[in-house]
């Protein structure tokens, strides 16, 4: 694996070029950015009291950061996969790090169970575990979310089975709130370790507290690096300039919704990007889309969707905007080998490294989709490893609230979310 290190200021490049066409009466209002990152910054406007995630990266030092390296080191001596257990904000950012940036060597293997009710997906985790040694880290804010409350049951149960409830105990890490709670109960009753969800960060921006921290440090990702890197993103994406690369995605993504364009589309080129693309649409989905409305979150995995949505990105409504990731440094490379009989006709390109062809590809297919009349936005951080793992999180999280206040709605909230569990419950009933 690659790390670049920042030397300055955070490595983030918004270019608005294959945007800027469609603007129309529509131009990027920085004034409204600066008027929604002042709310912001002077906690003034609604869901101010949820805010906590812009100190995330330095109050976890000065409080759970030494706990949480001790307990991966401890997770790591114990065997070489650690279960965790969340859904929604309590599991995307950390699976999100965990594909990006891969696991680290010595690392435990990451197992994801409890984001869903699917017996076959449980079935299929439960076989990838096999008889190995393992720990679980369970991870609900509330305490009492159905589908990781389940999933927490079964892999409880593997573990008292394999090691008896003393040890099994020991082998129990939770991640919830600091007082209240079914889980928090628990985790007191039976001695788990418990680490803390803080009260003024809602799930979608917890990622950088213990919820992603330890199931990422028993990887051996590097945690300290995240949170470096973190808090020199923040403390530079607090600029009050156009230049700031938060405005100008927040203030272009509004520009390009008022004309229209209501559904915006996430790309990348690196399939390890793919879950980075779910965090990223809860964040937006959950955060944008209330009171009628909001942008719709996509997204898709180039050059494989080229040749499945490509058709409908050129030429379906022309209600899309897309906006895509890349890496200035991309780990290894891979030369085309020469064929002697070339019978693809492709021995041009031998010699040449995938990535090289890859670059060329891009640009092409940028400059089909802006003449097919989608606004493109480009998004350039620094490398698919800690360091640009941390500047994706800042610069989305601050962009998604400037641009959530910009739309006049609260970032913060997600009363929309409770509707499905209330008919739920209900249904359920009648199992009593
Ligand atoms: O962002 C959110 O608030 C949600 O996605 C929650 O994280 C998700 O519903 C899980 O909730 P909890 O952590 O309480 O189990």
């Amino acid at each position: 694996m690659i790390h670049v290190d920042l030397t300055g200021a955070a490595m983030i490049h918004v270019d608005l070029t294959g945007a800027a066409p469609f603007f129309g009466a529509h131009a990027p209002d920085y004034a409204a950015a600066e008027a929604a990152h002042r709310t912001l910054s002077e906690k003034t406007g609604a869901g101010s009291d949820f805010l906590g995630w812009t100190e995330l990266p330095r109050r976890i030092r000065e409080t759970e950061l030494a706990r949480i390296l001790a307990a991966g080191k401890a997770i790591r001596e114990k065997g070489d996969a650690l279960v965790v257990v969340g859904i929604g904000g309590s599991y995307l950012g950390a699976r999100a790090a965990y594909e990006l940036i891969g696991r680290r060597e010595g690392g435990a293997e990451l197992l994801f169970a409890g984001n869903g009710l699917s017996a076959a997906a449980l079935c299929d985790t439960v076989e990838k575990l096999g008889n190995r040694d393992f720990c679980v880290n369970v991870v609900s804010k509330s305490g009492t979310t159905l589908e990781p409350a389940l999933g927490f049951r079964v892999f409880r149960d593997l573990l008292v089975k394999k090691y008896g409830e003393e040890e099994a105990n020991r082998r129990i890490f939770a991640t919830t709130d600091a007082r209240r709670g079914a889980l928090k109960s628990e985790a007191d009753a039976a001695g788990w370790e418990s680490f803390v969800v803080p009260d003024d960060v809602g799930g979608r921006y917890s990622v950088l507290s213990a919820v992603g921290l330890l199931p990422l440090c028993a990887a051996n990702i590097d945690i300290e690096k995240i949170l470096t890197v973190a808090e020199e993103t923040f403390a530079s994406l607090d600029e009050r300039s156009e230049n700031n690369p938060c405005w100008q995605y927040a203030a272009a993504r509004q520009a390009l919704y008022k004309s229209g364009k209501a559904v915006e589309i996430l790309a990348c080129y690196e399939p390890r990007f793919r879950m980075m693309a779910e965090w990223w649409k809860q964040l937006y989905g959950e955060s944008e889309g209330k009171n009628g409305l909001g942008i719709f979150p996509a997204s898709v995995e180039y050059n494989a969707d080229l040749h499945s949505m490509g058709q409908y990105i050129q030429e379906g409504p022309r209600h899309l905007m897309e906006t895509v990731v890349s890496f200035a440094v991309l780990p290894g490379g891979y030369t085309v080998p020469a064929d002697a009989h070339d019978g693809d006709g492709l021995n041009y390109l031998a010699g040449h490294d995938f990535n090289e062809i890859a670059a060329i590809a891009r640009a092409a297919v940028k400059a089909a989709h802006i003449e097919g009349g989608v606004p493109n936005l480009a998004i350039e951080v620094t490398d698919m490893a800690e360091t640009g793992f941390a500047e994706l999180v800042c610069f989305f999280e601050l962009a998604c609230g400037l641009s959530g206040y910009m739309e006049g709605v609260n970032p913060f909230d997600q009363p929309g979310v409770e509707a499905y569990k209330k008919l739920m419950f209900r249904g359920l009933a009648a199992l009593k």
